[in-house]
């Protein structure tokens, strides 16, 4: 039995081959709308969520599978003191496949350790988001044709934001791939990512003027400052509008440059921009259903013909 909990968890093959067989599913939906009959999905959100659940639910459904689960701990056994050990170990009972979301660090793992199901990470707190990022290279592969080659700039929230922390991760594993990070002072990566960085000599920049570099981008991933993660909200506020991307910005970036954004957006896209054609998050959104299809008929370990639930 098979989790996922980071991007790393698969290696560049097996992603790959997972990449292939979403845009397998994307182009021959029929192919696949009845592989999951039988099974069933619990989405377990401890955190609000409108993409990740709706999008893995969406995938499940695709496949001709079932879903069930909460979308607020309020709303679960949470609410009276109940452990994620003891909820997974009750959830295993019910579906063949959890997706979790939680704001604790390391809570989907804790999961994973208990569970009889395959467990995926949905959102760890500030730690990883290994769908999201899965997504982002399928977007990037499918529009692009390739993950490696870029310079890519990461703007916004770098420190709390859990998607940057795991597309830095899994990019960093493809040649000639450079970073530059931009962001404010208080809001830069955390050292352990720029640390594996220099272990592996790939080149990155940390700089504070989006204006300064954009027009050296071959991959913009703009994002939303993370309110929920600040501890005082004065701090939030000074530095919510920090960044705000305007046609007046896009410029002076490449006529092919692609703009990704995980979602949902605050005011650091302007709407001005959804027309440009190289707005790619709505595309992204979609992307992320295929991934997900993908990712669940993998771990359910559907292509080997076998089952994998308990
Ligand atoms: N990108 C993303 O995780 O969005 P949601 O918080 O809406 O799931």
């Amino acid at each position: 039995m098979r989790h996922l909990m980071n991007p790393l968890d698969f290696t560049v093959e097996e992603l790959e081959k997972l990449f292939d067989l979403a845009n397998d599913m994307e182009k021959n939906p029929d192919r696949y709308a009845n592989v999951c009959h039988g099974k069933k999905l619990a989405t377990c959100f401890y955190e609000p969520s409108t993409r990740t659940r709706l999008s893995f639910e969406s995938a499940m459904l695709n496949l001709g599978g079932s879903v069930l689960g909460f979308s607020s701990a309020d709303s679960s056994s949470a609410a009276k003191g109940e452990s994620v050990s003891d909820t997974i170990r009750v959830i295993s009972c019910y579906a063949d496949i959890c997706a979790m979301r939680h704001p604790k660090e390391g809570a989907p793992m804790v999961a994973a350790e208990r569970s009889k199901i395959p467990v995926i990470n949905a959102g760890d707190g500030g730690h990883q988001h290994p769908t999201q990022t899965l997504t982002d290279l399928l977007t990037i592969r499918s529009l692009k044709g390739k993950l490696g080659g870029f310079t890519i700039g990461l703007c916004g929230d770098l420190k709390f934001g859990r998607t940057v922390h795991s597309l830095i991760e899994a990019l960093a594993r493809y040649d000639d791939v450079n970073f530059i990070f931009i962001s404010p002072e208080e809001l830069k990566v955390p050292d352990y990512i720029t640390q594996m960085l220099k272990n592996k000599n790939i080149g990155y920049e940390e700089v504070i003027s989006l204006d300064e570099v954009i027009g050296r981008l071959d991959l913009l991933y703009m994002t939303r400052v993370q309110r929920e993660r600040f501890f005082n909200e004065e701090d939030y506020i000074r530095l919510k509008d920090f960044y705000i991307l305007t046609k007046e910005k896009m410029k002076a970036a490449r006529e092919d440059m692609l703009v990704l954004h995980p979602l949902p957006r605050v005011n650091e896209i302007s709407v001005e921009i959804d027309d440009d054609p190289r707005a790619a998050y709505f595309k992204q959104v979609q992307y992320g259903v295929y991934v997900r299809m993908a990712l669940i008929y993998t771990l359910l370990g559907l292509e080997q013909g076998g089952d994998k639930a308990c």
